[in-house]
């Protein structure tokens, strides 16, 4: 099965751009939960755009299943982090002027700084996830940093498979996450998926044999302004892993 964790920044997004007090984050991961949600991802930014720090700490202690904290590898965001203690740490890259996490970590470039927070985290017993491109590299590079996990940003493979006219050019598309969820697993590495999944991508995942998990925020809050959140939770995690949603593929 492929755990579905909902990342619920964006009912903060919508919050926020009226400074009301609703609608409550806290509230939508507790939908989310009844609809069959694995975990919940809350993404603590910098700039504080969505969520904010007092809903981190009310989530951690209203939500009966794992936290997925998402957090820049900073020193702010650690101390954060080591007082909270959720139950896993994404470590994302992040920039002020993008509109969402745009690409993978880069793993070379804050290698050090990547190697400390994680070696911190795995102390206080966090599983620590790395948001990588699907790259062998990349994968290697993450084994060696220590972390327990790596989720592959998928923004581009949804975007090509929308693209692609022929079953063949999909499962060209599919070859490579299958090839990078293997790769993790064979370096221990726990294999998750996120970013651009939505209800008409998202059942590709199926034939990806390692997915442990997929991470999924804007396609199931905008779902859930017509059907609510609760359903919108229970058909992700359907397409996901009811075998009656699995793409068909041309076996020549
Ligand atoms: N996973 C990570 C690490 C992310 O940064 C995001 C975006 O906040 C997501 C998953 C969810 O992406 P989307 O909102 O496109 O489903």
């Amino acid at each position: 099965m492929i755990r579905l964790g909902v990342n619920i920044d964006h009912v903060a997004t919508l919050r926020q751009a009226r400074g009301e007090r609703y609608p409550d984050p806290v509230q939508a991961a507790v939908m989310a939960e009844l609809g069959g949600a694995d975990n919940i991802t809350c993404h603590l930014r910098e700039d504080r755009r969505h969520i904010q720090d007092r809903d981190v700490y009310a989530l951690k202690e209203t939500i009966q299943i794992p936290l997925n904290f998402e957090m820049a590898a900073t020193e702010a965001m650690l101390l954060v982090a080591l007082k909270l203690s959720p139950d896993a740490v994404t470590l994302v890259p992040e920039k002020r002027q993008e509109r969402t996490t745009e690409g993978g970590l880069n793993l070379k470039g804050q290698r050090e700084q990547l190697t400390q927070a994680t070696g911190r985290l795995n102390d206080a017993g966090i599983l620590v996830s790395l948001f990588i491109e699907p790259t062998l590299a990349d994968i290697e590079l993450s084994q060696q940093i220590g972390a327990g996990a790596v989720e592959f940003h998928t923004g581009r493979f949804c975007h090509q498979l929308a693209l692609a006219k022929t079953t063949r050019q999909k499962q060209k598309l599919l070859e490579g996450l299958q090839l990078a969820a293997k790769t993790a697993r064979q370096c221990s590495l726990q294999a998750h998926f996120g970013h651009g999944l939505n209800y008409t991508n998202s059942n590709w995942l199926q034939h990806v044999t390692e997915a442990e998990e997929a991470n999924i925020g804007h396609a199931i809050i905008a779902r859930a302004v017509f059907t609510g959140l609760k359903d919108a939770v229970a058909e992700m995690k359907a397409l996901l892993n009811d075998l009656r949603h699995r793409p068909y593929l041309e076996t020549v």
